[in-house]
């Protein structure tokens, strides 16, 4: 079952880091999928998860238990590997954004190569779609790569915003009018365009107004605000600047 909150931008929470937590010491809580469910009820439009191959965020039990326990979509984040593809095809998550992986980086380090790596992605894309799973592709915001996502036949990319986020104030501007422009580009060669990674309340805004930019993909930042003011009120401030940010540019364009 899918809600449709009618946002004009939604907002995924990814409760990877929850995992994390949990993974730290082993056992059971915090429960990710405890914090899936209230994200639901804080305003949350989606839950993104991501099943890495070394399992350090969220684990096989976990996405069951999501997929049995969500009234919002899942977003399904896996890199594109034989594995993961199976998993992907037994579970049926509402969409799956294959991100690049590797097994020695902190955390997702840059977009995925969807022009070199056009002939090993093919066949991914088209499998998660055949089985009406929505395939996202998480790439820099460069339009090159946006077209490579259309010679795949991927109907949505996410724009990777981590560079956006990690630069000094002056640097951010120029990662921003090139997340702009990618977003643009997105509209103009038809791609459904949604975008993520180290967003906080600090540089969500620029962002959130963006007209063509109809999901935003949050947790790290979340989860840490959680441990000061609970995430139902993290979710709630996030929720509430993106709404701001999209009235204030009047971008009213329905997901
Ligand atoms: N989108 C994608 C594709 C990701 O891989 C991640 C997490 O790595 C996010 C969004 C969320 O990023 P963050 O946890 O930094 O908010």
């Amino acid at each position: 079952m899918t809600i449709n909150r009618a946002h004009a931008l939604r907002l995924g929470v990814n409760i990877d880091h929850v995992a994390t937590i949990r993974n730290a010491r082993g056992g059971g809580f915090p429960d990710p999928v405890r914090a899936a469910k209230l994200a639901e009820g804080a305003g949350a439009d989606g839950i993104t998860a991501h099943l890495r191959e070394d399992r350090r965020h969220i684990s096989d039990g976990d996405l069951d238990r999501l997929m049995d326990e969500l009234v919002v979509p899942l977003n399904l984040e896996i890199a594109a590997t034989d594995e993961m593809l199976e998993i992907a095809l037994r579970h049926k998550p509402h969409a799956a954004c294959l991100v690049p992986e590797k097994r020695e980086e902190r955390t997702t380090e840059g977009g995925l190569d969807a022009i070199g790596g056009h002939n090993h992605l093919k066949p991914y894309v088209d499998e998660l779609t055949a089985a009406g799973i929505r395939v996202s592709l998480f790439i820099e915001p460069d339009p090159a790569q946006l077209d490579a996502a259309v010679a795949l036949g991927a109907p949505v990319v996410e724009l990777h915003t981590g560079a956006y986020c990690d630069a000094r104030q002056v640097e951010r501007r120029d990662h921003l009018a090139r997340i702009v422009a990618a977003a643009d580009h997105a509209e103009r060669v038809g791609l459904e365009c949604h975008a993520g990674h180290g967003l906080t309340f600090d540089t969500v805004t620029p962002v959130a107004a963006i007209p063509s930019i109809v999901e935003l993909n949050i947790g790290h930042f979340l989860v840490g605000e959680a441990i000061f003011g609970g995430l139902e009120s993290a979710i709630k401030r996030m929720r509430a600047l993106m709404d701001q940010a999209r009235a204030e540019t009047g971008g009213a364009k329905s997901a």
